[in-house]
């Protein structure tokens, strides 16, 4: 007799709870938490295969080579291409062109290789439409529109594809559970059935799953450890360009990031993103600096932009968008304690342009500079570029990949970068760009104006 359990499950990290409450403990989302009746007695059916013990020098990895999607940035976010066997997740918000990308892709890996294209949200119809648009035609493009897994299985094994699409996770569902498709358990458990196909049958997966904020499906992180790569794809949502940022790679370094732009016929990639980043740059203003940053393997130039105004309150704002809120009242402390320069009755913002997180060290001194030249109001020149730690003592410490960051900057044009003392040893010659080394943030301010 099938034996029924009700548990609470957080649709936002997944941890189980043995009551309803209003707020997650484990991850502090509010409203997360969903009732799900799980069968206790009975276990999915599952595709079996023997397992047997081999000696790490015999297994094979001829299966590593891996096959190109035909967009480089997806590529090199993937870490050189998609691995068989390898089990992708593609993450985000609702409109944000999940499944353009994937059909898309579908142009240049369906040459040769048969895919089927799993939706259990559109109709074929639908589809068919997209990849008129996208100008996808491929006749070993197989398209299924399914939510049953037990059917999608079957359809695998009849079909033998060599690349399979699964879009959405969320829609997804075994008959063996009871809970709806989209509960913390469906998604996990089909996600699992789905991870275990991809391995015995040695073939690329693509898994899309829908970040929700509302907490009524669960969210693409409930399944993030039983996947091999989590890829997330992000946006403004009034602005056309589209960044994919990797969370997790079992075959590659886990920083790159790939840059898209939506038009109407699908995803053009942007391959150089410094470029757009700087596009339409106000000039001659005060409060911007740029920022020589690196991206995964990539020199990428951004800009930043700080804003300081009077407080209305005893106790001054500090906001940042795009840049860590700790490291930003850290600077601001070092600023007005090592350098002179007092933030304490004013409200301070930093805003990182075309949604780029900086997250490396590199940033700390144009962020400052931006801020100084905010707080004095002294415009930057618009050929001046910057990079550097700022230290607790106010001093400018040196950062890595120096010579990338100063050709990038060299290459776009600007006329003078700002950087490290220390970085200065060792310094490859840079004739078309003016190099200034500095050791404190009042020598970095005075290089500027
Ligand atoms: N005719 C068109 N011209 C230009 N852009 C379009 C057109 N049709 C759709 N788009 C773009 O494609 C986006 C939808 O892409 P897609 O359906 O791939 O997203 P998704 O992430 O799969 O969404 P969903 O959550 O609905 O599955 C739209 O938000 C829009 O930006
Ligand atoms: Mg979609
Ligand atoms: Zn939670």
């Amino acid at each position: 007799m099938a034996k029924k359990k009700t548990t609470y499950v957080c649709t936002e990290c997944g941890v189980t709870h043995s009551a309803w409450s209003g707020r997650c403990f484990s991850c502090g989302a509010w409203d997360t938490i969903q009732e799900e009746v799980v069968d206790v007695s009975s276990s999915p059916n599952l595709p079996q295969g023997q397992s047997v013990a081999t000696p790490l020098s015999e297994v094979s990895t001829e299966s590593e080579s891996r096959i190109l999607s035909g967009m480089a940035e997806l590529d090199r976010v993937l870490g050189g291409g998609i691995v068989k066997g390898g089990v992708m997740l593609i993450g985000g918000s609702p409109g944000i062109g999940k499944s353009t990308l994937l059909l898309q892709i579908c142009k240049t890996i369906g040459q040769g290789r048969k895919i089927l294209y799993v939706s259990g949200e559109e109709s074929a119809r639908q589809i068919k439409l997209r990849a008129d648009r996208l100008q996808v035609i491929s006749d070993s493009l197989l398209l299924l529109c399914e939510t049953n897994v037990e059917s999608i299985l079957e359809n695998i094994r009849s079909e033998k594809p060599d690349v399979v699409i699964i879009d959405s996770i969320q829609t997804m569902s075994l008959t063996d559970i009871t809970s709806s498709p989209g509960s913390v358990t469906q998604v996990r458990e089909c996600t699992s059935v789905f991870t275990r196909m991809a391995k015995l049958a040695d073939i690329p997966l693509f898994i899309v799953g829908h970040v929700n904020k509302d907490g009524a499906i669960a969210g693409p992180k409930v399944i993030e450890h039983i996947v091999d790569c989590v890829l997330y794809f992000e946006g403004e949502r009034h602005s056309s360009y589209r960044l994919l940022r990797c969370a997790k790679n079992r075959y590659g370094a886990t920083d790159e990031i790939g840059m898209f732009e939506m038009t109407d016929q699908g995803l053009l990639e942007v391959e150089n993103p410094s470029l757009l980043l700087l596009s339409g740059r106000p000039t001659n203003v005060s409060g911007i600096c740029v920022a020589c940053t690196i991206e995964g393997s990539r020199p990428v130039l951004a800009e930043v932009q700080g804003l300081v105004s009077p407080s209305t309150f005893g106790n001054p704002r500090r906001m940042s968008t795009g840049f860590d809120n700790y490291r930003l009242a850290l600077l601001l402390a070092v600023l007005e304690k090592r350098a002179g320069y007092y933030f304490s009755n004013l409200d301070a913002y930093v805003n990182v342009i075309g949604g780029l997180t900086l997250t490396e060290p590199a940033a700390d001194l144009p962020i400052a500079l931006a801020l100084i030249t905010g707080l004095k109001d002294v415009p930057v020149s618009d050929g001046i570029a910057a990079f550097g730690e700022v230290g607790l003592t106010g001093e400018i410490r040196s950062v890595s990949n120096a010579n990338a960051r100063i050709a990038e900057a060299a290459r776009l044009g600007f006329t003078k970068v700002i950087i490290p003392h220390h970085n200065l040893q060792g310094l490859a010659s840079h004739d078309d760009i003016e190099v200034v080394g500095v050791k404190t943030i009042q020598e970095a301010f005075e290089a500027i104006s």
